[in-house]
């Protein structure tokens, strides 16, 4: 089924200049498709949420997700491949997550691109989703034209599951990570969707909290951020270069928050919220802003200031550390209009580009999958036949 070495891919293809890839992409909560032309051109890309799914929990829930992502899964690459116009027969190759993610999810992408890429005798490769959120932002740089970066370059990718800097290097065609600096408990994402859950605004947080804090006040209520200092207490996160690392951590904040709401005695008024919004079908975000006093505004708007400013200056403050000349912000929160303004306007006074991806493609996608699949297909690096997903993958 997978095959080997450069002479492989070129017996699979008329014209290297032309390759297109399937990527599929099932890590969390999005079944995705997608075909992308050699990595420079989103030709497709089809992403089915699950958010309705959800939802009523307030978090993914796993069991739910594998099940969901079992019956999106064929319609959504069919669609992807016919909004291509294309077909088994006329892709390249098949790109699929590796990881990390929910182990149950990522098996069911991994083993339907398996199944596929030894049915239509296509290659397969494997991608780190990390990988993926790095290469949204090259994949769009690409599409308008711009093929001139200067490195080095720093990726903050934050989303949901996810707070990393890496420092990302060209090595021959293909690219090399270095980790340097990520959160120590929770992730970004994770703090605006538990702290959304708390407040009774739905799942996912984030495009929530995005939308209501332009309505509220972000100095009403302050959350200091502490400097990271020590050493990572886990020995396998440890690196030689540990001084110069920055790392971050967002599950104070959230005791914070809660602190605020049980001090300040909002339980009420969010028990209010949640019968307010039960019986919608679906939520608007005009619906939860109706039901929002100006307190709660105030508190998520302080709240997302306090995310925003702590993810600006570390990164900032890692790419002095680093001499870094181009900065790239992505994954699911890198969406967020707050965090977008101010590191354009904080990288500017640095003499800092800094790149974000669309909307579309700093949430999970399957475009960056395939993005990021195109080094590896013209270095010949296919999967084995015993490749199979890795929930806690690193990236290197
Ligand atoms: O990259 P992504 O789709 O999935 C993961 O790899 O985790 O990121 C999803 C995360 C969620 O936590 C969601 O609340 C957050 O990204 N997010 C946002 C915004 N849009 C999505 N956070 C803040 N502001 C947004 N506009
Ligand atoms: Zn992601």
């Amino acid at each position: 089924m997978t095959r080997k070495g450069k002479e492989d891919f070129r017996s699979y293809n008329s014209s290297v200049s032309d390759v297109y890839i399937l990527g599929i992409e099932s890590s969390c909560d999005e079944t995705a498709a997608a075909v992308v032309r050699s990595g420079e051109e989103l030709v497709s890309n089809v992403v089915a949420s699950q958010f309705a799914t959800h939802q009523p929990y307030g978090g993914v829930v796993p069991e739910l997700a594998s099940r969901e992502h079992l019956r999106a899964i064929v319609p959504v690459v069919r669609q992807a491949l016919d909004d291509a116009g294309k077909t088994y027969g006329t892709i390249d190759a098949i790109a699929v997550t590796k990881g990390p993610g929910l182990a149950g999810s990522l098996l069911v992408g991994l083993s339907y691109a398996k199944a596929l890429a030894y049915a239509v005798e296509k290659p397969l490769i494997g991608v780190n989703h990390l990988e993926g959120h790095i290469h949204a932002v090259l994949l769009e740089e690409r599409q308008k034209g711009n093929w001139e970066l200067e490195f080095p370059v720093l990726a903050l990718v934050v989303s949901g599951g996810h707070t990393h800097l890496y420092l990302a290097e060209r090595k021959q065609d293909g690219w090399v990570y270095h980790d340097v600096g990520h959160t120590r408990d929770d992730a970004a994402g994770e703090a605006f969707d538990k702290v959304a859950k708390l407040l009774e605004l739905g799942y996912p947080g984030g495009p929530v909290i995005d939308f209501l804090a332009q309505h509220g006040n972000p100095e009403a209520v302050k959350f200091p951020f502490a400097q990271i200092k020590h050493r990572d207490r886990n020995p396998q996160n440890r690196h030689a270069d540990d001084e110069l690392r920055v790392d971050f951590s967002y599950s104070g904040i959230k005791t914070a928050v809660l602190r605020y709401v049980e001090t300040h005695d909002m339980r009420e008024k969010i028990a209010q919220r949640r019968k307010a919004t039960a019986g919608l079908a679906k939520r608007s975000l005009a619906d939860y802003l109706a039901v929002c006093d100006k307190q709660t505004l105030d508190l998520v708007a302080s709240f997302q200031r306090a995310v925003v400013d702590d993810l600006v200056s570390k990164t900032l403050l890692a790419a002095r550390e680093h001499n870094i000349a181009t900065l790239f912000v992505t994954g699911g929160v890198a969406a967020n209009s707050e965090l977008r303004r101010t590191f354009e306007a904080r990288a500017a006074e640095e003499g800092v580009p800094v790149y974000f991806p669309s909307r579309k493609l700093s949430t999970d996608n399957a475009a960056m999958i395939a993005a990021a699949a195109y080094p590896r297909f013209l270095a010949g690096e296919f999967a084995e036949p015993e490749f199979s997903a890795e929930a806690a993958l690193r990236l290197r």
